[in-house]
C-alpha cells in the first residue's frame, strides 16, 4: 500500500484497506490533510496533519492549525491565531448560513473547541479547552456582569481579550430542578492578563 519510498505504511496483510469503487459512490477526498482551491493561506501558517482548509476560507500569516482541526467554509482566520487540536471552525456550506465564522488576529483557541455560525471572536481572545459556541450559545461575562447572545442579524460577539471557559446554567423548570438537569453556558472568567499570555504564547521555535 505504499505510495513511494517516504510514504510507506506497514500493516498486518489481514488488514487490508477496503476497495473503494467509483460505483460505490462514496466521495473519498484525498489526503490526510488538505487545502482546498478557492482557500487563501498566508505565507508562514502552520498546517499540522491531519487538519482541513475548506473552500473559501481565509487564513492569514503565522496562524497554526493543528492535528485534526477544521477551518470551515469561508471561515476567516487572522494572523498568529492558534488553533488547537481538533479545534473546529464551522462553514457556511452546510446548513446554509449568510455569516462566516470570524476569528480575528491573535486569538487562542483551545483544544477541542467549536466555533460555528457567524460567531465572531475579537482579537487576542482566549477560548478555554472544550468551549462551543453557536449562534443559540448564552455567554456570561462574570467581569461586566453581562449576558451576551446572539440577537436577530447580529451574531454572537466575544469581546476583545475575553478569556472563556465552559460552564453551565440550572434549568429552571420543575422538570429541570427535579433531576438537577443544567445547560451548557460559556462563561469569561477573566480577560487576557499577563499569566493568560503566558500560558497561551505561541512557541516561536515552531515557526
Ligand atoms: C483559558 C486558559 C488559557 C487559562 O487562562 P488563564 O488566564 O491562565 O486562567 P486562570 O488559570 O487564571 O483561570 C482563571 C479561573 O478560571 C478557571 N479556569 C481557567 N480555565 C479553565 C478551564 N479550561 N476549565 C475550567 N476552569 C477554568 C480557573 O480555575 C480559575 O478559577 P479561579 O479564579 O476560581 O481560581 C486555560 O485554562 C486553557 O484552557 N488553555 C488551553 C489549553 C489547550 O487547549 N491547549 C491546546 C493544546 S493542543
Amino acid at each position: 500500500m505504499s505510495l513511494n519510498e517516504n510514504f510507506r505504511y506497514f500493516d498486518k496483510d489481514s488488514l487490508s484497506l477496503k476497495p473503494v469503487e467509483i460505483e460505490n459512490s462514496i466521495r473519498l477526498v484525498p489526503g490526510g490533510s488538505s487545502i482546498r482551491t478557492g482557500s487563501y493561506v498566508a505565507k508562514g501558517v502552520i498546517c499540522m496533519p491531519p487538519m482541513y482548509i475548506n473552500i473559501g476560507a481565509y487564513v492569514d500569516e503565522g496562524t497554526m492549525i493543528d492535528s485534526h482541526a477544521l477551518v470551515g467554509t469561508c471561515a476567516q482566520v487572522g494572523k498568529g491565531v492558534h488553533l488547537s487540536a481538533a479545534s473546529q471552525l464551522g462553514g457556511v456550506l452546510e446548513p446554509p448560513g449568510a455569516r462566516p465564522v470570524i476569528i480575528e488576529d491573535n486569538v487562542m483557541i483551545g483544544g477541542n473547541c467549536g466555533v460555528y455560525e457567524g460567531v465572531i471572536i475579537r482579537k487576542n481572545a482566549v477560548l478555554g479547552s472544550g468551549v462551543i459556541l453557536n449562534s443559540s450559545t448564552k455567554v456570561f461575562d462574570l467581569v461586566n456582569e453581562k449576558l451576551l447572545k446572539s440577537d436577530s442579524g447580529i451574531p454572537l460577539e466575544i469581546p476583545e481579550g475575553a478569556v472563556v471557559i465552559p460552564g453551565s446554567r440550572s434549568v429552571d423548570s420543575e422538570f429541570g430542578k427535579k433531576f438537577g438537569l443544567s445547560i451548557s453556558a460559556p462563561m469569561i472568567v477573566k480577560y487576557r492578563d499577563a499569566k493568560t499570555d503566558a500560558r497561551t504564547a505561541l512557541e516561536q521555535a515552531l515557526r
